[in-house]
């Protein structure tokens, strides 16, 4: 089994957990939060490598603004609760996505994550926030254009982000609301009604399995997903 493994993840349906238990979707961010650090738990254990969290799109700036301010608030918590933790369990901490239009106690918090963790191997926790795939292409084609290179290599460096084996989206939805569109260029996805509150290491482990098993020929006839 390779431990390499780049999993992304569509983490979605915090908000139909909370309506269906008559609660604030302030609730079901703060039980998604619950899952994140679980999966983080057990990736490693399950051969991921890496794996990629889309918590919060370009897009979803277009929330009301208690709900971005609770999504703000949480991702902050979070990291002033789990760094020292992810320390001790090897996981390196990233972020993808603009930082300008976060506040500046969310800033420091991302820099300090992402500095003390730089050095741990068992796991990269990719956080995406404020990202938008076509946003980053944009800045990447900008890059490029500055060091007049223009091949997938370039771009790929551009981009900083690898290639996703797996994408995961729960909640029944199947599109992808504008994550890695580049880097899903080959992914195989697994799609679940579980809403995200609700998914557990074994639904890791189930979708794991399932891309186990998936025959990936990237164009040609051979190879089995590993
Ligand atoms: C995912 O849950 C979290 C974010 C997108 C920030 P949602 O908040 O999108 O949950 P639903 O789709 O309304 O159920
Ligand atoms: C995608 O979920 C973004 C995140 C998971 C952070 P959304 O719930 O915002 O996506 P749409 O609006 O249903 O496409
Ligand atoms: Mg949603």
């Amino acid at each position: 089994m390779t431990s390499t493994l780049h999993v992304g993840i569509i983490m979605d349906g915090n908000g139909r957990w909370a309506e269906g238990r008559r609660l604030p979707r302030s609730a079901g961010h703060r039980a998604g939060v619950r899952t994140v650090r679980k999966m983080v738990e057990y990736a490693p254990k399950l051969g991921v490598g890496a794996l990629t969290v889309y918590a919060f799109s370009s897009d979803n700036w277009r929330r009301p603004p208690t709900e971005v301010r609770t999504l703000m608030r949480l991702l902050e918590t979070y990291l002033n609760h789990e760094t020292e933790h992810c320390l001790k369990q090897g996981v390196r901490i990233q972020f993808i996505g603009r930082r300008d239009r976060l506040a500046r106690m969310l800033v420091a918090a991302i820099e300090t994550a992402e500095e003390r963790t730089k050095h741990c191997r068992a796991l990269t926790l990719r956080i995406a926030v404020d990202y938008s795939s076509r946003d980053a292409l944009v800045d990447a084609a900008r890059a490029m254009a500055g060091s007049g290179r223009f091949d997938r290599e370039s771009m790929k460096e551009a981009l900083g982000t690898e290639d996703l084996d797996l994408v995961i989206r729960t909640a029944g939805e199947k599109r992808l609301s504008d994550f890695l569109l580049w880097e899903c260029a080959y992914s195989e996805f697994v799609f679940t009604d579980k809403l995200w509150p609700d998914f557990q290491p074994s639904d890791l482990e189930a979708a794991i399995e399932i891309f186990r098993n998936r025959t990936r020929k990237f164009g040609g006839l051979v190879s089995k997903a590993s």
